[in-house]
């Protein structure tokens, strides 16, 4: 074996290492270049041995590191691409893979932290918060006062910017046990049957985590990417459906006691087609905010910010009806920088002025609703169908 190849490939696997490494400690940045000099690495050692006989999956995993890189810097938050490319590629070019210590990681599209939201700064989702405690908390906490079962799945839908990722986050803090953060759209891949694979790798892994004896709650959030036309290759998405749909049955059976959940958060609910959709016993609306929880939610965007006195949350909280959580918050933010770019114009130091009640109505005024009238009939009218308290 050449010594270039060798070296290249080690390179390519300890720069794959440390990004793993970076990732699990919540450092993106730090994942993001390890993962670019892995690439960099693999792609020279392309230039030099095209015909390799590692070359197709070198290739691949070229493409599934550069898309990760894509949805890693994208969202600084999820990892992206589908596909444990690298378990692969080490069993394949590392013929003395060192026997694993027997701990178990979870698939690597998997982010497994947990994100630092409570309850308490979800603003309104009243009912969406006691469902969530009712179908996942209290079970957790208590499976002795469950003698029927409780449901394993759980569908939130609702407009885009309500809150449904922040929901599903929340509960994670408030479980003593593990939370697997996935997006859909990274189960899915450009190649056949991987996707079905990683759904099988991801409940798998949850499954023997619960056997030790851990709660697991699967997130899979923007669940309708599943049933997407995500795949290149024809077919792709129906076999990753069927999977999930068999995986879905498996922790519902009454037999097992283990505590996996999946949540899955979608705002196109009526792309899941009634099989998918009869896999959520529990659904649940999160619906745009109504008047007190705007109220809320301005209040706590506001907390670190100063306010000029004539500033009337209340009036705001009006005017608002009909935006989403997250409109509300890109609208205190743009109040707000308002006042920051007038500070840095005006080329004074300092503070800037407190933020006044035209501020916002300035940005209002620009500044449409991201939810429309019809769009909203489209939730009222899924919600008719198939909603499950
Ligand atoms: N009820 C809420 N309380 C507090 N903040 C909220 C609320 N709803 C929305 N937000 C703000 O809007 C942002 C987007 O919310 P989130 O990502 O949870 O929406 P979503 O329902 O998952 O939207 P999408 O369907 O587009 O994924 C949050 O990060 C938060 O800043
Ligand atoms: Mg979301």
């Amino acid at each position: 074996m050449s010594g270039a190849r060798a070296v290249l490939l080690e390179t390519a696997r300890r720069y794959a290492l440390a990004y793993k490494e970076a990732e699990v400690r919540g450092d993106y940045e730090t994942a993001i270049v390890n993962l670019k000099r892995s690439v960099e690495a693999l792609e020279d050692f392309l230039r030099l041995y095209p015909d390799d006989l590692l070359a197709p999956r070198v290739r691949k995993l070229i493409l599934q590191y550069k898309d990760r890189i894509k949805m890693l810097e994208r969202k600084m938050l999820v990892v992206a691409s589908a596909g444990n490319g690298e378990e692969e590629y080490e069993v394949e070019i590392n013929e003395q893979k060192e026997k694993s210590n027997g701990v178990r990681t979870p698939p690597e599209f998997v982010l497994k932290e947990k994100p630092d939201v409570t309850f308490d700064d979800i603003a309104g989702l009243e009912d969406a918060k006691q469902a969530i405690k009712e179908a996942i908390i209290y079970p957790i906490r208590r499976p002795d006062l469950f003698p029927l079962g409780w449901p394993r799945g759980i569908l939130l839908y609702g407009p885009p910017g309500t809150g449904k990722t922040m929901l599903a986050a929340a509960v994670a803090n408030e479980i003593d046990g593990e939370f697997l953060y996935v997006d859909a759209a990274s189960i899915m891949s450009k190649w056949l049957g991987e996707g079905e694979r990683n759904v099988k790798k991801l409940f798998s892994y949850a499954r023997s985590r619960a056997k030790e004896g851990v709660p697991v709650i699967i997130f899979i959030d923007e669940i309708d990417a599943l049933l997407g036309v995500h795949t290149a290759e024809i077919g792709g998405e129906v076999r990753v459906r069927n999977q999930f749909l068999k995986e879905m049955d498996g922790i519902q059976d009454k037999s097992s006691n283990l505590h996996v959940y999946v949540i899955g958060a979608t705002n196109k609910p009526w792309k899941l087609d009634e099989p998918f959709i009869r896999r959520f016993q529990k659904r649940i609306y999160v619906p745009l905010p109504d008047f007190k929880a705007r109220r809320k939610l301005l209040e706590l965007l506001t907390r670190k910010i100063r306010l000029a006195p004539d500033v009337d949350l209340d009036e705001l909280a009006r005017i608002l009806d009909g935006y989403s959580g997250s409109d509300i918050r890109d609208i205190v933010q743009g109040a707000y920088m308002r006042v920051v770019r007038e500070l840095f114009e005006s080329g004074k130091e300092g503070e800037p002025r407190p933020v006044t009640m035209e501020d916002f109505k300035e940005i209002i005024r620009r500044r449409k609703p991201s939810v429309d009238k019809n769009m909203l009939k489209l939730f009222e009218e899924w919600r008719r169908r198939f909603e499950a308290l």
